[in-house]
């Protein structure tokens, strides 16, 4: 009896810790902008399994209209890295990894402004991501992006965690993600994971996420 109980409490557990994760139920699952005769489809707002030609070789098979605004880059005397780049925009294929979230979280393009329409119903009538949400057309303003991270960078720097490779910041569990050696959005969020509010990688709690890469 006491067997079968710890099995319901620790398969309650499990499930319960999986469904929390999900992007299924987070403020990332769009369908609470879709009425009921629309699609009851989840990543389709941002990912298809088959693509148009117009979004051909769009990492991750991206299914979103992205914008096409210049958005700058940060800029300070003590910042070192020199690669520093528009995270891009404009053709199809050339952008970064952070582009992708612009495209709604400038505010200028429709959340469901899909490439591939879903076949279940349509993504909805036009929305916008709300102002508290929206970094808005300036990137100057936020915490950098789009630049490498290497040993390098650490040794320059002097007080930065120096990252085990150039898909990883470190081996914890879940690790921090670089892009092809680069920072990025997603490096500190995960999309998928509502786990830590909002969407982030680590706890924000006694600032654990930035303790990760900033030795302070
Ligand atoms: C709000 C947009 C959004 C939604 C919704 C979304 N994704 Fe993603 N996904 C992204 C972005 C952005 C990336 C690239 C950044 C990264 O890897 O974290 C990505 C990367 C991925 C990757 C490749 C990298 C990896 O983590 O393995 C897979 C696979 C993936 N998504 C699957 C899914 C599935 C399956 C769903 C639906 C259950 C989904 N995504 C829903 C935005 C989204
Ligand atoms: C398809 C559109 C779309 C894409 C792409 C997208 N987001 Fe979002 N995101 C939203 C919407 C819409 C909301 C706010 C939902 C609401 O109003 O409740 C949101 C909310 C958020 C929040 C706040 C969550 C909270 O709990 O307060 C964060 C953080 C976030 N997104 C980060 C990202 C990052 C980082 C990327 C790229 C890696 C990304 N998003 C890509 C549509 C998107
Ligand atoms: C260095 C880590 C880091 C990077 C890089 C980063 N964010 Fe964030 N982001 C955070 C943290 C931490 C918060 C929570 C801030 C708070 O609670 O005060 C946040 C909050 C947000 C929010 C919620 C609204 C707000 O303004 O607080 C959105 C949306 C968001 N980020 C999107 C993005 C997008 C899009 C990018 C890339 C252009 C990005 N973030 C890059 C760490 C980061
Ligand atoms: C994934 C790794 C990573 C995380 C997480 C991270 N940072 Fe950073 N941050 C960097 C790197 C790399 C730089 C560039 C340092 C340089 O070149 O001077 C940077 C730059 C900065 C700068 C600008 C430094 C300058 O010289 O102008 C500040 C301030 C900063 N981070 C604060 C934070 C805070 C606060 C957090 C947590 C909310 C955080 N960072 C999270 C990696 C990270």
């Amino acid at each position: 009896m006491k067997k079968l109980l710890t099995l319901l409490v620790t398969m309650f557990l499990i499930t319960g810790v999986a469904y929390a994760a999900s992007v299924v139920g987070s403020k990332h699952d769009m369908r609470f902008i879709v009425d009921d005769e629309d699609t009851d489809q989840v990543c389709v707002f941002c990912h298809t399994p088959h693509q148009t030609a117009e979004a051909n070789a769009q990492y991750p098979l991206w299914n979103k209209k992205i914008s096409t605004n210049t958005f700058g880059v940060y800029k300070s005397p003590t910042f070192d890295a020199t690669d520093v780049a528009e995270i891009g925009g404009k053709g199809a294929g050339s952008q970064s990894v952070s582009a992708l979230c612009m495209g709604c979280h400038d505010g200028s393009v429709a959340v469901n402004s899909l490439y591939r329409l879903p076949n279940d119903g349509s993504p909805g009538t036009p929305w916008f991501v709300p102002e508290i949400y929206s970094l808005n057309k300036t990137l100057s303003d936020d915490h950098p992006i789009n630049f490498t991270y290497d040993t390098v960078l650490a040794t320059k720097d002097g007080s930065l965690t120096p990252p085990v490779s150039s898909s990883r910041v470190d081996n914890s569990t879940p690790y921090l993600p670089l892009f092809e050696g680069k920072l990025q959005c997603a490096s500190c969020h995960n999309v998928h994971n509502p786990e830590y509010r909002p969407f982030l990688r680590s706890s924000i709690d006694s600032s654990k996420l930035c303790l990760r890469c900033h030795v302070k």
